[in-house]
């Protein structure tokens, strides 16, 4: 006689962290930042490379699905206009088309990590780069590089980096594309992962760049890092 197999139900879909970072250290969020949906999945992603004993390539396997979530989200913010097609069935579909070019800017080295992210849903993109180092003599970034497309000023710049920890490099990078004639509110800016103390200075210079976080942590350690943040996001991705 055939036996059959019991296949047990499956758990009911469990809620993202009720903690999450969002409400629970920056009360209220900025208007102009906008988080993923917290949802347990993200959560999960963020847990993988949050763990120091994840390999690299899991971490790049992982880190990369979420660069891809905050990509669509970034692209979600950019302006359309009405947009009128003929369907196959021979019906009309009133929708909408992109409006507007758009370039990404990494800043060197992390952000560099999600340009493959962008090119993987905006083909052909345009992207500059952007180093921004600590000066030993003043201890404030200094721009020690950048390479940007000739017309950069008439472009959205969606503008990357993994990491925000105290905001000084974003916001020596914002003022850059300024410098190089990009509105404010023409800039997006793209991260991993957020310290709330640096999000509420790169806010508070620039409110009117929009922020797309992944997930907003508790705080700065005395070296600067994101607690419980991921390490040394280069490294991690990097280095073996
Ligand atoms: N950059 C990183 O890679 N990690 C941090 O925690 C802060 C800045």
């Amino acid at each position: 006689m055939a036996s059959t197999t019991v296949v047990p139900p499956l758990p009911p879909p469990q809620p993202a962290n009720a903690n999450n970072t969002n409400k629970a250290h920056l009360d209220p969020l900025p208007p102009s930042v906008f988080t993923l949906p917290q949802t347990a999945q993200l959560e999960a992603l963020y847990t993988i490379i949050r763990d120091k004993n994840t390999s690299r390539s899991d971490f790049l396997f992982y880190s990369d699905r979420i660069i891809r979530l905050l990509v669509e989200e970034g692209l979600n913010h950019l302006p359309v206009v009405s947009k009128t097609v003929q369907t196959p069935t021979g019906a009309t579909y009133e929708g909408v088309g992109f409006q507007g070019k758009i370039c990404g800017v990494s800043i060197l080295r992390a952000g560099e990590a999600m340009e493959a992210g962008l090119r993987e849903v905006c083909r052909s993109v345009r992207i500059g780069k952007i180093l921004i180092q600590r000066d030993e003599e003043t201890a404030l970034p200094k721009l020690f590089y950048s390479k940007f497309p000739p017309d950069i000023a008439s472009r959205y710049v969606l503008l990357l980096d993994p990491m925000l920890a105290t905001g000084g490099s974003a916001a020596k990078a914002v003022e850059v594309l300024m410098e190089h004639g990009v509105p404010e509110e023409r800039i997006i800016f793209i991260n991993l992962v957020s310290a709330p103390e640096g999000l509420k200075f790169f806010t508070g210079k620039f409110p009117s760049l929009k922020v797309i976080t992944g997930w907003i942590d508790e705080g700065l350690n005395d070296k600067a890092y994101i607690i419980p943040g991921l390490g040394d996001f280069g490294e991690r991705r990097y280095c073996v």
